[in-house]
Parts: structure tokens; sequence; C-alpha cells
């Protein structure tokens, strides 16, 4: 039989099934590739809101915190959407007439919610908690961009799966301290951005958050790396009252705690470490595992 196909057909053979490989394999790429787009997951778009409302002004041009309106961002899972309420504590007096607030007004007459459109939403199989975020130094914006400067909300992050991994993967590299978690305009620990930061929690034998202390600011101008004087206001840092938080044995309260030792960090590498060890952040392995996000 073979001798009725000469070798070219059974070549040209071949190649069509090569050619249909090919073509298969570029459709499914393209397919995963338009699944990734962000015409598919809405990065980027700026969704309709009833209301017009702008971050910008809001926050960057009148100077509210995130939490005055994300009130639970701190202590649950969810961050919360204020409630008309919020609006009209300022819009009770100011603008009552503009046209663009009527929605607003109208549902502070009826008590029926502003219906926001989400700009975020994950599939409800996965498990996403702010809480822990926030609590262990991953500010708003690494998730969220640049809010403040935000005239309608948009989605600045796919939030695609691989996106959440590649934190998980190394956090280190997203570290902040937890009292800079709202700072729109951190930057990263550099040479041209030194951060220092001491913890006490050697001495507590117990790591939190809490026992870390950072500033911009270097602790003791003109002493390089830092070791702070006992008992002592460092100068510069925490104008108002240094210590008034920080309860140790040896020095009572209303004091510093003896011997913290500030270290300067000028690469955010050195940093991320120092904070994962503090902050007791898990890792890698146990942080990409499927239970984590999928439960
Ligand atoms: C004056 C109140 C107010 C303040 C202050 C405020 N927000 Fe909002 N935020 C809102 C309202 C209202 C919405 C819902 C409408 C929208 O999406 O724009 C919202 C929506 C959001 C969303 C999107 C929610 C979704 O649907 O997925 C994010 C993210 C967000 N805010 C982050 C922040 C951050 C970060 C800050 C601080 C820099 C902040 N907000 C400050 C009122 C506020
Ligand atoms: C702390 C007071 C305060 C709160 C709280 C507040 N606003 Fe405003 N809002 C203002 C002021 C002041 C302006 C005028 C801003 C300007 O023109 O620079 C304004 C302007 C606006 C405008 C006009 C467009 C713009 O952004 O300039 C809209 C819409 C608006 N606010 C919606 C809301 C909504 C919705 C809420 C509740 C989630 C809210 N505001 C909460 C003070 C507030
Ligand atoms: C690790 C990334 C990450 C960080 C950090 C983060 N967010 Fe979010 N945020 C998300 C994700 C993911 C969603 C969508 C959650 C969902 O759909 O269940 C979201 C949703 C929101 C929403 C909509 C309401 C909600 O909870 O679903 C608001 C408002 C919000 N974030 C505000 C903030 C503020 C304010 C901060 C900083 C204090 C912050 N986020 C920090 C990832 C983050
Ligand atoms: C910029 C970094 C970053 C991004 C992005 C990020 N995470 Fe995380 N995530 C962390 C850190 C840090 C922790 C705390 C780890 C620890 O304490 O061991 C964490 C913890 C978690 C936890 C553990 C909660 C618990 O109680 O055990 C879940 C669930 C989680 N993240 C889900 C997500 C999901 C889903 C996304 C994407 C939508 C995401 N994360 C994006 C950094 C990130
Ligand atoms: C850090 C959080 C996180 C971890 C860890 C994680 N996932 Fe996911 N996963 C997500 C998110 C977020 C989505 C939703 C993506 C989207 O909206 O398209 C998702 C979606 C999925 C989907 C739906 C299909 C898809 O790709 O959109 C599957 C299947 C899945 N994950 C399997 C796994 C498996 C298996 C593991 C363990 C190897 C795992 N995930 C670990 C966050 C995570």
């Amino acid at each position: 039989m073979a001798q009725i196909f000469d070798r070219s057909s059974n070549a040209l053979a071949r190649m069509s099934l090569v050619l249909t490989g090919l073509i298969i394999i570029g459709l499914g790429l393209t397919l995963d590739e338009l699944q990734r787009s962000p015409w598919v997951t809405r990065q980027g778009q700026r969704a309709d809101q009833p209301v017009p409302f702008s971050h910008k002004h809001h926050v960057e041009g009148l100077g509210l915190q995130c939490q005055y309106c994300h009130t639970t961002v701190e202590e649950s899972s969810y961050a919360g959407i204020p409630p008309t309420k919020t609006c009209m504590n300022c819009h009770a007096e100011i603008w009552t007439d503009a046209q663009i607030l009527a929605p607003v007004r109208q549902s502070w007459a009826t008590g029926e919610s502003i219906t926001w459109t989400r700009v975020h939403d994950l599939p409800d199989y996965v498990f996403f908690n702010h809480e822990i975020h926030v609590n262990k130094g991953i500010g708003c914006a690494t998730c969220h961009g640049r809010v403040d400067q935000m005239p309608i909300m948009y989605m600045q992050n796919s939030l695609q799966m691989e996106w959440c991994l590649n934190c998980h993967r190394n956090p280190e590299k997203n570290l902040r301290p937890t009292s800079e978690i709202y700072n729109m305009a951190w930057k990263d620990a550099s040479e041209l951005h030194p951060v220092w930061c001491a913890s006490d929690d050697v001495k507590k034998g117990m790591p939190t958050a809490e026992s870390v202390t950072c500033t911009e600011e270097n602790p003791q101008p003109g002493a390089g790396e830092q070791v702070a004087a006992l008992n002592q206001p460092l100068a510069g840092l925490h104008p108002q009252g240094v210590g008034t938080t920080i309860d140790s044995e040896d020095t009572g309260p209303e004091m510093l705690p003896a011997g913290l030792h500030y270290t300067k960090f000028t690469d955010q590498e050195a940093l991320g470490k120092f904070l994962a060890v503090h902050y007791k952040i898990r890792n890698p392995r146990e942080l990409t595992s499927c239970e984590v996000c999928h439960r």
C-alpha cells in the first residue's frame, strides 16, 4: 500500500498535522490570554456609579483617612463601604443642593442604601482577608494603587491567582512597617529613603507587629547605626512622647525600653527580611499552599 503515497505526500500529511497542532495551541494561548486580559478582568476600568465619588477630592484634597470610611479594614476580612450617614456628616452642610449628590440625599431621606457597583470582586471560592494583610505590613496602595489620585475608582491589579501568588512567594519585597499601611506615597527602603527599625520582642519573647517601631527619620541624628540611649527620649523620633505606649519591666511605664537598638535599612530586601521575622510571616511554601486561599 505504501507505494501509492509517495514521500512528498507523506511529508505533506505530517506537515498538516503539525499545522493543526499549532493552530490548536495558538487558539488555546489566545483564549488564555483573553481570560487574563484587562477586558475580562475589568482591570483599569471605571465602574458606573450612582454618584461619581472622587477619592482624589476626599483623600488628597480634604485629607480624609481611609479608615474614616472603610472602618473595618483592620479588624475584619471586609474593608467596608461607608453608609450614607458618613457622607451626610459633611453633605448635610456642604453642597446641599448639588445635582450630583441627589442620590445621596434621596438615600438619606428614604433610608435605602446607595447601591455602589463593586469594583473588586473575587469569586466566592477564594478566601481573602483584609485584616491579616494590613496587620502584617501590606499597604493599601500595594494592592489598590494610588487611590488618593483616583477621581473615579478603578482596579489597579488583576486580582488573579498569579498576582496573589507572586507576592505570597516572596512577601518581603512588599512588607512595610504597619504604621505606614495607609501611607499612599510610601517608598521602599533604599539609600535615598532609609528606614530605621527597632524591636523589643527579644525581651518580651513574643514577636508581634506592635513590638516593632520604625521611623523614616534618623532616631539619633549623626549617630550612624543606632543604639538608643537608656531612659532618654530619642531626638527627632515621635515628638509627642516616646515610650508612652511601651511598657518595659526594667524601666517602668512612660519610659523607653532598655537597650532599644535601631537598625538602619537601606534596601527593601533587608527591611523585608527583618519585618518578616518580627511579624512572623509564614514561609513561601506554606503561604502558597492551596488551602490558604481555597478552603
Ligand atoms: C469619604 C469616604 C471615603 C474615604 C475617605 C475613602 N474611601 Fe474608599 N470608597 C468610598 C466609597 C463611597 C466607595 C464606593 C464607591 C467607589 O467605588 O468609588 C469606595 C471604594 C473604595 C474601593 C473599591 C471598593 C470596591 O468596590 O471594590 C477601594 C479599594 C477603596 N475605596 C480604597 C480606599 C483607600 C485606600 C482609601 C484611603 C486612601 C479610601 N478608600 C478612602 C469612600 C471612601
Ligand atoms: C469630611 C467631609 C466630607 C465627607 C465625609 C464626604 N464629603 Fe463629599 N465633598 C466634601 C467637600 C468639601 C466637597 C467639595 C470638594 C471640592 O470641590 O474640592 C465634596 C464633594 C463631593 C462631590 C462632588 C464631586 C467632587 O468630588 O468634587 C461628591 C459627588 C461627593 N462629595 C460625594 C460624597 C460621598 C458619596 C460621600 C460619602 C461616601 C462623601 N462625599 C463624603 C466633603 C465631604
Ligand atoms: C493584599 C492586597 C490588599 C490590600 C493590602 C488591601 N486590599 Fe482592599 N481589597 C483587596 C481585594 C483582593 C479585594 C476584593 C475582596 C473580595 O472581592 O472579596 C479588596 C476589596 C476592598 C474594598 C471593597 C470592600 C471589600 O472589603 O470587599 C475596599 C473598600 C478596600 N479593599 C479597601 C482597602 C483599604 C482601605 C486598604 C488598606 C488599609 C486595603 N483595601 C488593603 C486587596 C487588598
Ligand atoms: C503584596 C503581597 C500580597 C498580595 C498581593 C496578596 N497577599 Fe495574601 N498575604 C500576604 C501576607 C504577607 C500574608 C500574611 C502571611 C502570614 O502571616 O504568614 C498573607 C496572608 C494571606 C492569607 C492567610 C489568611 C489567614 O488567616 O491565614 C490569605 C487567605 C491570603 N493572604 C489571600 C490572598 C489572596 C486571595 C490574594 C489575591 C487576591 C492575596 N492574598 C494577595 C501578602 C499578600
Ligand atoms: C494566594 C491565594 C491563592 C492560592 C495560594 C491558590 N489560589 Fe487558586 N485562585 C486564587 C484566586 C484569587 C483565584 C481567582 C482568579 C480569578 O478571579 O480569575 C483562583 C482561582 C483558582 C482556580 C480557578 C481557575 C482559574 O485559574 O481561574 C483554580 C482551579 C485554582 N485557583 C486552583 C488552585 C490550586 C490547585 C492551588 C494550589 C496549588 C491554588 N489555587 C492556590 C488564589 C489562590
